[in-house]
């Protein structure tokens, strides 16, 4: 059984397996409309449940078009419709699902939510989002990258802000697949210890933007205050020296690309010259998401890697 509750799930052969696959069909439907099924159809007779205890828009409709677009189909539950939202345990919430379809993406708010659905189900699940990480997000970013012409080994990716979800996936793919990352992030919002450690040695922390941006390919953040925090203007406050400007973007490398996750807060993490500019490609990052998904899709099924 493969479940894809983090990166290190599928290991650097399967992430390049997921990358290779999913820059292989992006390719192969250039022009045509979104609705068309892959020639292949590799997930007929399939279906995906996708439960969400929090918001999304990116996670929900690329999921949904990267089944449809193999040729499978989905269900979209939100988690308070659920009796999972009237307190039925994730471990039979799990059992029962697991009876009906054949693979359940969760987006939650706890990761041990994901790891118990995976342990009770008995079909593929799949991380679409907790506290501690964003696989899925950065199958994405790794695309876009890729798509713009730059080898992963030896990538610097610079990181502001908060040290959050999406930081910590970022640092586990730096480990897998051999790029470094520096994140400039406040005191009290720095990457744990076991979070750091999944670099494997490619992560620097430092405390100020400048010394983080010095040199790099990418610039990457994303929102000061994740879903399920509180809208602190304390944390705010302390995240201003780390928002990304033209200024900032300028000490990167020339040809430096700007990411983001989304959605965006213009004139807090980023500002708009910067998000709306030149260098930004957060809208091919967007699209990334369902070519990515579909590739995350066809691993959890043995079909890749
Ligand atoms: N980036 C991302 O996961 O977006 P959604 O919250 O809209 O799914
Ligand atoms: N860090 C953000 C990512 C949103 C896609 C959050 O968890 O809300």
């Amino acid at each position: 059984m493969r479940h894809f509750l983090n990166l290190s799930d599928a290991g650097a052969d399967g992430v390049a397996a997921i990358l290779a696959d999913a820059l292989d069909r992006k390719a192969a439907r250039s022009g045509w409309t979104k609705g068309r099924v892959d020639a292949d159809a590799p997930l007929a007779g399939h279906v995906l449940a996708m439960i969400f205890e929090k918001n999304s828009t990116r996670t929900r409709v690329s999921f949904d078009m990267a089944v449809r677009q193999l040729g499978g189909q989905s269900i979209v539950m939100d988690a308070g419709q659920m009796q999972l939202g009237r307190g039925e345990t994730i471990a039979d919430t799990a059992r029962v699902v697991s009876g009906y379809v054949d693979a359940i993406m969760i987006r939650t708010g706890d990761h041990a939510k994901v790891e118990e659905m995976a342990a009770h189900a008995s079909v593929p699940v799949i991380n679409g989002l907790t506290d501690a990480s964003h696989p899925c997000q950065i199958i994405a970013d790794l695309l876009t990258i890729l798509d713009a012409g730059k080898a992963l080994p030896g990538l610097k990716v610079a990181w502001l802000g908060d040290g959050n979800n999406v930081l910590a996936s970022i640092i586990e793919a730096a480990g897998l697949m051999h790029f470094d990352v520096v994140a400039a992030c406040p005191q009290g919002f720095q990457p744990s210890e076991s979070e750091v450690a999944l670099g494997k040695g490619r992560v620097r922390v430092v405390g100020t933007a400048r010394e983080a941006v010095e040199g790099a390919d990418i610039v990457a953040t994303d929102t000061w205050i994740s879903m399920g925090q509180a809208h602190a203007e304390t944390k705010l406050a302390a995240m201003m020296p780390f928002q990304v400007d033209a200024a900032l973007m300028a000490n990167a490398k020339p040809d430096a690309k700007f990411l983001h996750c989304l959605p965006a807060h213009r004139g807090e993490e980023v500002t708009a010259d910067v998000i709306d500019g030149p260098k930004s490609l957060i809208w091919p990052e967007a699209e990334n998401r369902l070519h990515g998904q579909k590739a995350i899709l066809r691993w959890c099924f043995g079909q890749i890697g």
